[in-house]
Formats: structure tokens, sequence, C-alpha cells
């Protein structure tokens, strides 16, 4: 028998798994995070939904913080989606006043770390009390260049792409692009996320919490080559640990790009 030449097949059991953070490890340059789970946060505490808004606002500071401390350079953060309207108006009302309330607590912080205000959405049509909250903490915070903290508020991912190719399309009728002139990077340069350097435009790392597996309209175009960390940590719940446990998954990661990597070549 030659079948003991055969490698045996090794047995994929995630839940046994464990990832362990190497500190001298890479850290993705850029993550996304599609913070879920607030609402059944809430109402396994018996709580009504909002109180999960309000402690996952305690987690988006102890976050923003944690990744400032590793080196993150972008953090973008799903806060609210163009699908999110679709909630009762209590709960809408709830979320629109969240950061006016974050950043007027959390500005001298963000400040103190350096960290970046940015904001990403259809913001025109967020109630004027919330844009002006948030025109005062990009304002405020305009002076800073440690890590940027990129809010996805009033975002969808279909919608950004839509403007994104209206642009282009008025561009090209008035002769200002070229029709061969839409390039990878000048699609990236017309999406919302075109104002950060090129390098830093598509997250390398997209984490959701709560137990979910989908996307949700969230970048699109960005997350062609992401690496996808799903956890069941309610958003509340998730901690720097958490975190690192994503980053630590992101480490043990082989990035291919559709190549193959130097050892697999011979
Ligand atoms: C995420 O938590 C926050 C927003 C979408 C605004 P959810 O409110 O979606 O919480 P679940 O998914 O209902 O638990
Ligand atoms: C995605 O969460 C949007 C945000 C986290 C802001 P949702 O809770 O709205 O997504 P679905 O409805 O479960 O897909
Ligand atoms: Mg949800």
């Amino acid at each position: 028998m030659v079948l003991r030449f055969f490698p045996q097949k090794q047995k994929y059991t995630p839940e046994e798994t464990s990832f362990v953070f190497d500190p001298e490890g890479a850290v993705p340059k850029h993550i996304a995070i599609i913070m879920d789970g607030n609402g059944r946060w809430a109402q396994n505490r018996r709580l009504p939904r909002i109180a999960g808004h309000k402690e996952g606002m305690e987690t988006v500071k102890k976050i923003t913080k944690h990744a400032n401390r590793l080196g993150v350079k972008v953090l973008t953060l799903y806060a609210f989606s163009t699908e999110n309207w679709k909630r009762p108006e209590e709960e809408v009302n709830f979320l629109m006043q969240l950061p006016v309330d974050f950043f007027d607590t959390f500005v001298p912080e963000l400040i103190e770390e350096n960290v970046q205000v940015h904001v990403m959405g259809y913001e025109e049509y967020l109630p004027t009390h919330t844009q002006d909250a948030v025109k005062r903490a990009i304002e405020q915070t305009a002076q800073n260049d440690g890590l940027v903290l990129n809010f996805a508020l009033n975002y969808g991912s279909r919608a950004e792409i839509i403007t994104a190719i209206q642009q282009m399309a008025e561009e090209v009728k008035n002769d200002e692009l070229a029709v061969e002139g839409i390039t990878d990077d000048v699609v990236g340069e017309h999406l919302m996320t075109g104002f950060l350097p090129k390098e830093l435009r598509d997250p390398e790392l997209v984490v959701r919490t709560s137990g979910e597996e989908r996307i949700s309209n969230f970048l699109l175009w960005q997350l062609a080559y992401s690496e996808l960390y799903f956890t069941k940590a309610l958003w509340p719940d998730f901690d720097g640990e958490h975190l690192e446990t994503a980053i630590a998954s992101f480490q043990q990661r082989n990035r291919r790009f559709g190549g193959l990597k130097k050892e697999d070549k011979k």
C-alpha cells in the first residue's frame, strides 16, 4: 500500500483555533468595523434598544484609543446606514443625537490622542444638530495627524458607487475625464474613502460583531481583498482583547491577492 505517502487531510476545526496576538506582528493600517448587536445587547438585559446604542458609544471610545495605541492609521466605523432610516422614529432620533453626545464628551480626549475625525456619508440628510456636531468635531481635530477616526454616517456603498459613477459621467461629458481614464485609482478617488492616501483607502481588515456574517452595504468596492473577521461578540461587549484577537486572526492569514506566496512558487 502506498497510501501512507499521501499526507493526512487536516481537519478544520475553527472553534479550536486560538488566535494569539503578536505585538511585534503586522497590524492592519486600516481597520473597518460593522458595529452590530447593540439592540440585542440591550434586549438581553430587558432594556430598551437605545440603551444598547448608548453602551455602544462607550465601546467606540475604548476601541478608538486601543486602535490608536496599536498603531492603526485609519479606523472606519459603520455607525448608521442609508437603510437604517427604516427603524422606528424614536430609535432614529436617538441615533442622530448620539454623535452630538459623543463628540461633546470625547473631543478633548481625541485631541489629546492626536486623533482626526472624519465623516463619510450623505451628511446633508442628517438633522442640523447632528451635522453641526460633526462639523465641529472635524474642525476641532483638523490639526491632528494621528489616527483617522472615520465614521460612516448615513453611508451606503451602492449609493456611494452610484454617486461616483454619476460624477465620473459628468466629468466625461465635460471633457475633464477620458473614458479610458476611468481606472481603479480614479474610481477609488471618487468614492467616499477617496480623501485617504491611496495606500490607506481599502481596509486590510473588516470586522463585524454580533455573529451576523454579511456586509450590509458597507465598502463594497474597497473590500475586494480585505480580510474578513466575524465575531459573535455584541458591539457593547467588544473590547481591546477582542480587537487584538481580530488582529491576531489577520496576522495568521496568507494574503495572496490572486498570486502566490514566495515559498509556494517552486
Ligand atoms: C448596530 O446595532 C447599530 C446600528 C445599526 C445603528 P443594531 O441596532 O443593529 O443591533 P441589533 O443588530 O438589532 O442587535
Ligand atoms: C449594519 O447593521 C449597519 C450598521 C452597523 C450601522 P444592521 O443591523 O443595520 O444590518 P442588517 O440589517 O442586520 O443587515
Ligand atoms: Mg443590527
